[in-house]
């Protein structure tokens, strides 16, 4: 398995460690290790067909900035200079144009190569045009860790609830706003817990994303068109933030035994994120970094699944279940 790995942020860095991590498995299970043959971050690159020293990448990534002295102006001229059998695009989520990432993933399914992705923009703005792209190609596209981090309900979605109707799915989707929120119940002031939620590499390159609720708004979009078989975009959801929420609201909702939550709602009539009032103690009230989703299916009746929706390690590990998935088809 050759992997084209595009993005060496956080979670790029924490699949180089997972798959690490996993020397033995992927032994034990394949009798083959997967290689990384090309590497991009957003302005240089490595390349080596006989596979890179990810450890030397994330030290040379850390100490001066780029993977390499060598810099690009054409991604998918990078892509080709190599031979790969998937993408792992981890580029950071732009949802307004879908950026490098749309650009990567599209290549990759037109030259018949899997893909998995954690970025949110291209499946946000363009879902139904990359699924068929994939199909058309005869590629694998999975896309685990976009939505909930290690909380696997993409997958649980698609595959184990394949024959179940699921009317609904109401849940918390930003690690981010959740982790703001849980310190603000302890007295931590908002700016405080954002830089810390930032520092340990949970929020959006640019948080605002998180805390004005797009995130989570882009979470529900993916959500609804993948396991409600919907058509919808961005603009179909109403969103409200978190940054109106006062240390005095949170007291007052302390003080009626509640805390407050950015909840977001996947209904047949209603895509929605907004913050709520939770009682403490009900399954919603989760702290720090933990999504949760509590799915209403009609066979199963409702399901509850809960996971850390942001990290490094975690992100990775929703990466390391596709990549699993996808090498496991190929035996
Ligand atoms: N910034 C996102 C969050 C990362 O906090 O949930 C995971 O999508």
């Amino acid at each position: 398995m050759r992997i084209f790995l595009s993005g060496f942020g956080t979670v790029g860095q924490g699949f180089a460690e997972v798959i690490k991590r996993r020397r033995d498995f992927f032994e034990d299970k394949y009798g083959e290790q997967p290689v990384v043959v090309g590497v991009i971050d957003s302005k240089t690159f490595a390349v080596d067909q006989k596979g890179l020293d990810l450890d030397r990448l994330v030290a040379r990534k850390q100490e001066k900035k780029g993977v390499s002295d060598e810099t690009y102006s054409d991604a998918l001229a990078v892509m080709d200079s190599v031979k790969y059998d998937l993408l792992i695009e981890v580029s950071p989520t732009d949802v307004e144009t879908g950026g490098t990432g749309l650009k990567t993933i599209r290549h990759a399914l037109e030259c018949g190569k899997d893909v998995i992705t954690v970025n949110k923009g291209p499946l946000a703005l363009h879902f139904h045009d990359l699924i068929a792209l994939a199909k058309k190609n005869g590629c694998k596209f999975r896309f685990e860790g976009s939505v909930g981090g290690a909380m696997p309900i993409i997958n649980l979605c698609h595959e184990n609830l394949k024959g179940e109707k699921i009317s609904s799915i109401r849940g918390i989707f930003n690690g981010t706003c959740n982790y703001i929120l849980s310190k603000m119940d302890n007295g931590q002031p908002f700016e405080q817990a954002l830089k810390e939620a930032q520092q340990l590499g949970y929020a959006e390159t640019d948080p605002t994303n998180d805390v004005e609720g797009y995130d989570a708004a882009t979470k529900v979009v993916i959500l609804a068109n993948s396991v409600f078989h919907r058509d919808v975009s961005f603009k179909d959801v109403k969103i409200t933030g978190i940054t109106g929420i006062t240390p005095d609201a949170i007291a007052q909702a302390k003080s009626h035994n509640m805390v407050i939550r950015l909840v977001g709602e996947i209904t047949e009539t209603r895509l929605e994120v907004a913050p709520r009032l939770i009682p403490i103690g009900h399954p919603l009230s989760i702290s720090g970094t933990l999504n949760i989703a509590q799915i209403d299916a009609d066979l199963a009746g409702p399901i509850t699944i809960t996971g850390r929706g942001a990290g490094k390690i975690e992100t990775a590990s929703a990466i390391l279940s596709d990549l699993i998935a996808i090498m496991s088809m190929r035996l």
